[in-house]
């Protein structure tokens, strides 16, 4: 049993490890979701949590069934939805390690299966003004400076992958508005809108996006150092943000 408090982790899931108290296979009308719905344990909570990537991080962004993982959150019933993604940092003064909430997104993705398929004009033509809900941004945002850490906002550009970006494509991107830039929140957040999901994203930024790292470090040598650094903040801050939003439910 969880409330109705729910987690997708991207990169990083091994944070949470050893908080998973139980978990269950599911299949959905849309197939399997990237992982058993795990019910994780914060602070005496429980919350229902898929890794998007699989349990073993076997799964590439374009591979990932978004539509089963947010389905099966939703029949276990997931109401609010937080999702944890990495992200390249493109704007200046964004560094590996730096905590981010994404106000708004720019969705360059293509052929990724990004609807339910309402069968009326306003199921179908959800609105998306704003693709991440203000509420939860704003008690996310709140957790982080309760928890001494600095958070920015912006846009969230979502690429395609699987391969990093050029140097020339980062160029566009910033020139286009954003801010960082992964490859997962495009179609989790209008999957989410269609089922009436609150969504909202906590970006952990663990590299330079290509051609913006003021040394010469290596993509991958930057992701692997600043990973685990990442993580333990998002742990910290679930751990102060998740009692603060189930206060009373459970
Ligand atoms: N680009 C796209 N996705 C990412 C990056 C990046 O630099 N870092 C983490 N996810």
């Amino acid at each position: 049993m969880s409330d109705d408090l729910g987690l997708i982790i991207g990169s990083g899931l091994a944070a949470l490890g050893p908080r998973i108290v139980a978990s269950e296979t599911v299949e959905t009308r849309f197939g399997a979701p990237s992982s058993p719905v795990m019910t994780v344990e914060i602070e005496n909570h429980r919350v229902a949590c898929i890794a998007r990537h699989g349990s073993a991080h076997s799964i590439a962004p374009h591979e990932v069934n978004y539509r089963a993982n947010v389905w099966a959150l939703h029949e276990a019933g997931v109401r609010r939805l937080i999702a944890v993604n990495v992200v390249g940092a493109i704007g200046a003064g964004f560094a590996p390690g730096d905590l981010a909430v994404p106000d708004q997104l720019i969705d360059y993705t293509s052929g990724r299966e990004s609807t339910y398929g309402g069968d009326d004009f306003e199921s179908l033509h959800v609105e998306f003004t704003e693709p991440f809900d203000p509420v939860l941004r704003g008690q996310i945002a709140v957790a982080a400076v309760a928890c001494g850490h600095s958070i920015r906002r912006g846009v969230y550009a979502v690429m395609q992958g699987p391969r990093l970006e050029t140097a020339a494509e980062i160029d566009r991107l910033e020139r286009d508005g954003c801010t960082m830039v992964g490859m997962t929140a495009m179609p989790e957040a209008v999957l989410a809108r269609e089922l009436g999901v609150d969504y909202a994203l906590l970006a952990v930024a663990v590299n330079y996006a290509a051609g913006r790292s003021p040394g010469a470090a290596p993509i991958h040598g930057q992701i692997r150092k600043s990973m685990a650094d990442g993580m333990a903040r998002v742990t910290q801050l679930l751990a102060r943000l998740v009692p603060e939003l189930l206060r009373g439910t459970s």
